[in-house]
């Protein structure tokens, strides 16, 4: 199996002083669906910004595929690790949801010929052809979310993070993201609160609290286990 995430002894600590990430070390296959879960605090928004670069490990080492991420290789980790952050409007400011997805690509040097065709194919992957044209401003929430979630498809990551990707979203946008979601053959890593959420879409599933992974397993297997999730303020 190829390894698409490998992190080895992560340690973050914010520059005020806050601990955030203590040793961790985690292996991610290619096409694995991974859930990061954990109370408020834990370090999971922590863990998601070092996947992508935004923040560089205060030790140890965080390795997507091939490269290993330092802040010479950041930009590189960054076109390879797609993130969907948790408020869709920060990733929607152009004038149509079209723009919106090109904007990525084009950034990364994509030519103008390429450009109409990776817009095509991430609108269609979240079933949003129709509204290439629409301003993002006049979508739903839901359709913002998967809007959101196209802007970085067009990109072709090799790793999609979403950080709750399901908060404030309706039972039919709900299982409209899933669905999307179960489609792709991306690895994937969810982060989130909602357990069922997370076991509709991923196999497996890290516990994380207080900057540490506790838990590794099945997701099924550890959503059984009530006492650990009682014990990390999960239930
Ligand atoms: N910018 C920041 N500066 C200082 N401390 C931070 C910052 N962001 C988060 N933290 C702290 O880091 C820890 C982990 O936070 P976070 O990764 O946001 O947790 P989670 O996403 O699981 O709720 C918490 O103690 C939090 O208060
Ligand atoms: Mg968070």
């Amino acid at each position: 199996m190829t390894a698409a995430v490998t992190l080895r002894g992560v340690g973050y600590r914010y520059p005020d002083g806050t601990p955030a990430l203590h040793d961790i070390d985690l292996d991610v296959a290619a096409g694995e669906r991974v859930a990061v879960l954990g109370p408020n605090g834990a370090g999971k928004s922590t863990l998601m910004l070092h996947l992508n670069g935004v923040l560089v490990p205060v030790s140890g080492t965080v390795t997507i595929h091939d490269v290993e991420l330092s802040r010479k290789t950041a930009r590189e980790i960054r076109r390879r690790v797609g993130v969907v952050f948790q408020d869709p409007d920060d990733q929607l400011f152009m004038p149509t949801v079209a723009q919106d997805v090109a904007f990525g690509p084009a950034n990364f040097g994509v030519d103008e010929g390429e450009l109409d065709a990776r817009v095509d194919e991430a609108l269609a992957a979240v079933g949003m052809k129709a509204l290439a044209d629409r301003a993002p401003g006049r979508l739903s929430v839901g359709e913002r979310r998967r809007a959101a979630l196209a802007t970085v498809l067009s990109c072709r990551p090799d790793v999609l993070v979403l950080d709750e990707p399901s908060a404030n979203l309706d039972p039919v946008a709900r299982r409209e993201l899933a669905e999307v979601l179960c489609t792709l053959d991306t690895t994937l890593l969810l982060v989130t609160h909602d357990l069922p959420y997370a076991a509709r879409i991923c196999e497996r599933a890290v516990l994380l609290d207080e900057g540490r992974i506790v838990a590794d397993r099945p997701i099924t297997e550890l959503l059984g286990d009530t006492a650990l999730l009682a014990q990390h303020r999960m239930s």
